[in-house]
C-alpha cells in the first residue's frame, strides 16, 4: 500500500498531450468521479458540483477560452469543477439539509448551525463566498487526480482559462456558481517528464 500509493504520486504528471484515439471507460471515468464525492470538506458542506464533458465538439469549443491549451481538444473528458455560493449562505435549506443528515440529537445540530453561521459570517461577499468554495474544490480535484493515476488514467488541471468566457459558454449562473478548476483526463502519448521538486528539508521545520 505505502509504497503502491507513491508509484501513483510519481505517475501522475502534468499530462500536455493525450492519445486522442484512446478513451477511458465510463466506468473508470464513475471511479475517478467517485474520488470526488468521497473528499473531505469543510464542514461537510461538500460545495463543489461537476459537469463532465466527453463531447468532442465541446471540448474543441472550450480549447480556445483554456489558452488553447492542446489537453483540451486530445483528452478523453473533461471535469469543469463549479464551486458553489449561494447555496453556502447559512440560512439556506441546503446547509440545513447538510447538517441534518447526520445522526446527531437536535441539539448538536443547531450548534453546527450556529458555529457554521459565526464561521461564515466575514465569507458572505461573493469573492469570499467564492474563494471558500474553489478551497474545497482543489480537495475533490486533488483526489481525483490521484485516483485517476491509481488506475493508469492521465490528467492535467487546468488554471489556464478564461473564467468569464467559459462560464458563459457553459451557461453557468454566475449567481448561483463559479468555475473553480477544469481537469482533463485521458492517456499520455509521450513519457513524463522527469519530476522537479523541492528537497524536503526546504520544504519541511519540524517542531519537536
Ligand atoms: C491548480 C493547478 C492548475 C494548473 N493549471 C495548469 C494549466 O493550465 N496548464 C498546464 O499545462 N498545467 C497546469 N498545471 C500543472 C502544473 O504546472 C504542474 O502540476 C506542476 O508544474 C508540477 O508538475 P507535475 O504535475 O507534472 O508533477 C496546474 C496545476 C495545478 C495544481
Amino acid at each position: 500500500m505505502k509504497r503502491e500509493f507513491m508509484e501513483m504520486m510519481h505517475f501522475r504528471h502534468a499530462c500536455k498531450i493525450f492519445d486522442s484515439q484512446k478513451r477511458v471507460p465510463k466506468e473508470d471515468i464513475e471511479y475517478i468521479l467517485e474520488a470526488a464525492r468521497l473528499s473531505p470538506s469543510s464542514f461537510g458542506m461538500e460545495p463543489w458540483r461537476f459537469l463532465v464533458i466527453t463531447d468532442s465538439g465541446l471540448k474543441n469549443e472550450l480549447k480556445p477560452l483554456c489558452w488553447n491549451q492542446d489537453q483540451l481538444s486530445t483528452s478523453s473528458f473533461v471535469v469543469v469543477i463549479k464551486a458553489q455560493k449561494e447555496i453556502l449562505k447559512p440560512n439556506s435549506e441546503y446547509v440545513k439539509k447538510m447538517f441534518q443528515r447526520r445522526d446527531l440529537p437536535q441539539e448538536r445540530i443547531e450548534a453546527y448551525i450556529k458555529k457554521y453561521s459565526e464561521f461564515m459570517r466575514d465569507k458572505l461577499d461573493n469573492e469570499s463566498l467564492f474563494c471558500w468554495s474553489a478551497k474545497q474544490c482543489y480537495i475533490a480535484a486533488a483526489n481525483m487526480v490521484d485516483a485517476a493515476a491509481a488506475i493508469g488514467v492521465d490528467s492535467c488541471m487546468i488554471e489556464g482559462f478564461e473564467k468569464e468566457p467559459v462560464e458563459k459558454l457553459l451557461k453557468i449562473d454566475r449567481k448561483f456558481e463559479e468555475v473553480a478548476l477544469i481537469i482533463t483526463f485521458g492517456y499520455r502519448i509521450k513519457e513524463a517528464p522527469k519530476k522537479v521538486r523541492l528537497p524536503l528539508n526546504e520544504l519541511i521545520e519540524w517542531i519537536e
